[in-house]
């Protein structure tokens, strides 16, 4: 992926959590008037242990869940409204959001989605920039190794450029070589002005990317 200081300088976002207060109906409240503010090219680290809250937090910022109270606005506007702007949610379990036959379909949806042209480039792009070959393709996204199938994961929240992506535990089942390529991916994302918001259950990882740290 190439990116030029002229990506970053054009991309001037702001998304911003405002007293969100969050619990699950039959649970704990998971938080209580949280405050954060991430400016383009930041990146958030929010880390804890397993039943923390840090994919909940993620569902709140793509919209998929409402705060009892509180707003999540991306540029002022609140998340899950029409005009929120893209988004790339890289979810926990991979196959979770996997529905297409094949891998180039999978990655081709949002791009499509969103009108962008030049698909099959955009495609290729992606999944060479998350170390996989073009053979992948072809294959179903429901019969790739643990690994391979989050790194499609990955090529699936960036081929339509958001502005704003979501990563869930992104180095969980990947090997040496796919943990650096996750972590370039990280850096080249922030270098491009992108507002980025990672969890991690493990202490350490990932923390020298982060620009701020939110430990639940
Ligand atoms: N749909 C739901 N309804 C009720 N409770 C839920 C729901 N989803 C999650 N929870 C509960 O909310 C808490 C936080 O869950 P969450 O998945 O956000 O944690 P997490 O920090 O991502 O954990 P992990 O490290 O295991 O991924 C847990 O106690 C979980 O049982
Ligand atoms: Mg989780």
């Amino acid at each position: 992926m190439n990116f030029s200081r002229e990506d970053s300088k054009m991309l001037n976002a702001e998304l911003r959590l405002i007293d969100v207060t969050f619990g699950y109906e039959d649970g704990k409240k998971l938080f209580d008037r949280l405050n954060v503010r991430l400016r383009s090219g930041q990146l958030l680290l929010v880390q804890g242990p397993n039943g923390s809250g840090k994919t909940t937090l993620l569902k709140l910022v793509a919209g998929l869940l409402k705060p009892q109270s509180g707003s999540i606005l991306l540029n002022g506007i609140p998340a899950g409204d029409a005009g929120f702007s893209r988004i790339g949610y890289v979810m926990q379990r991979a196959e979770d959001q996997f529905f297409c036959e094949t891998v180039f379909d999978e990655i081709a949806f949002s791009a499509r989605n969103f009108g962008l042209d030049r698909i099959a480039e955009r495609v290729k792009e992606a999944v060479r920039s998350v170390g996989l070959t073009e053979d992948v393709l072809s294959k179903s996204p429901f019969q790739l190794s643990d690994g391979e199938a989050r790194r499609v994961a990955i090529a699936c929240a960036l081929v339509h450029e958001p502005l704003l992506v979501l990563f869930d535990e992104p180095l969980i089942g990947l090997d040496r070589v796919g943990k650096e390529i996750v972590r370039k991916i990280l850096k080249e994302q922030k270098g491009k002005g992108k507002i980025l918001i990672v969890t991690s259950h493990r202490s350490g990882n990932l923390s020298d990317l982060a620009d701020v740290v939110l430990r639940l």
